[in-house]
């Protein structure tokens, strides 16, 4: 029988962050839902490299106390309240988002809390904090992804091109802008702007930004039914798309694998543009909306 070892923590988390960080792009989809759940009503994002070499996410935040942002990269820490950890079924809640990018990267991050004189920056290279200095910044946080993967050669070779890699990203951040159009999100790419939403809280409005022009075509949904709604736009069937890259459907904001299809009696292709988001109380699971949690990377 082989000799059973407990492998290191390092170890640990170099394996749990294959799962959590596939690419830059499953990155700013967890950096940019913590600048969302730290109540941030603007956040910009910006790239080079597609994400590879440095990959920058800004919130104003309420920011961490020095204390709290050395605590974050610690794996399974988070201040999620005994509330949400009961939604663990349903909220795919796991606490180690920034352990494992932390794992994976170097990370250059300034934080400030509301109120505070100063702020912290920390440096860290492969989880470990090599770095804590105190920082004059603005209130919110700001953090700084470089080098991803450079400690784990294997992973990197996955990678595909930065146009790749950077086009992920964009579509990335674009399902958040719409799954929060209550928050102005920016995204800039090798220093070009590629999208700024308004944040004014209309779904139209972040739509608009994203799709452009065409989208005006869309017919509104909203209907409700107790604790439930439905809302969002759809396509008339007439200006359906043969492909289903273009729907986005959101369960209590977060994004569904689910697609959606227009009744039996229209022509084929019955693909349209379809941004429809459901409200369920958070206690129902995707199962009782019909749907399915997309893999963490989704
Ligand atoms: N931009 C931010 N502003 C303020 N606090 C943050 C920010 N990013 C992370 N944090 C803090 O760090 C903690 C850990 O973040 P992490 O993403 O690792 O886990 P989580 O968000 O709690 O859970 P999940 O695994 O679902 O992402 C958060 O709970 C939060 O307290
Ligand atoms: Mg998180």
């Amino acid at each position: 029988m082989p000799k059973i070892i407990q492998l290191s923590p390092h170890i640990a988390n170099l394996i749990a962050a294959g799962e959590v960080v596939e690419r830059p792009a499953s990155v700013v989809k967890e950096l940019l839902e913590n600048a969302v759940d730290a109540g941030a009503s603007k956040i910009t994002v910006e790239i080079r490299d597609g994400g590879m070499t440095f990959l920058r996410v800004t919130d104003n935040g309420c920011g961490m106390a020095a204390e709290d942002a050395r605590t974050a990269f610690l794996r399974h820490a988070t201040s999620r309240t005994a509330e949400d950890l009961a939604l663990i079924g349903t909220m795919g809640f796991r606490g180690e988002a920034l352990a494992a990018i932390a794992s994976v990267s170097r990370i250059e991050l300034m934080t400030k809390t509301a109120g505070a004189i100063s702020g912290v920056s920390l440096m860290l290279e492969a989880g470990q904090i090599i770095e804590e200095t105190e920082a004059g910044c603005p209130e919110g946080t700001t953090i700084l992804i470089r080098d991803l993967f450079f400690n784990t050669p294997a992973r990197m070779k996955f990678m595909k091109s930065d146009t790749v890699e950077g086009s992920r990203v964009a579509a990335a951040v674009q399902l958040q802008a719409l799954a929060h159009p209550e928050v102005a999100i920016q995204f800039l790419r090798d220093g070009k702007q590629i999208l700024s939403t308004p944040g004014n809280g209309g779904l139209q409005a972040a739509m608009y930004c994203i799709y452009g022009r065409d989208c005006a075509k869309m017919v509104k949904v909203d209907s409700r039914w107790e604790k439930y709604s439905l809302t969002g736009y759809i396509t008339k069937p007439t200006d359906a798309r043969p492909s289903r890259s273009m729907q986005t459907f959101f369960v209590n904001n977060e994004v569904q694998a689910a697609h959606l299809r227009f009744g039996g009696s229209l022509p084929q292709p019955d693909h349209g543009w379809k941004i429809p988001r459901m409200c369920a109380p958070p206690h129902h699971s995707r199962r009782d909306c019909g749907c399915e949690r997309p893999s963490r990377q989704d």
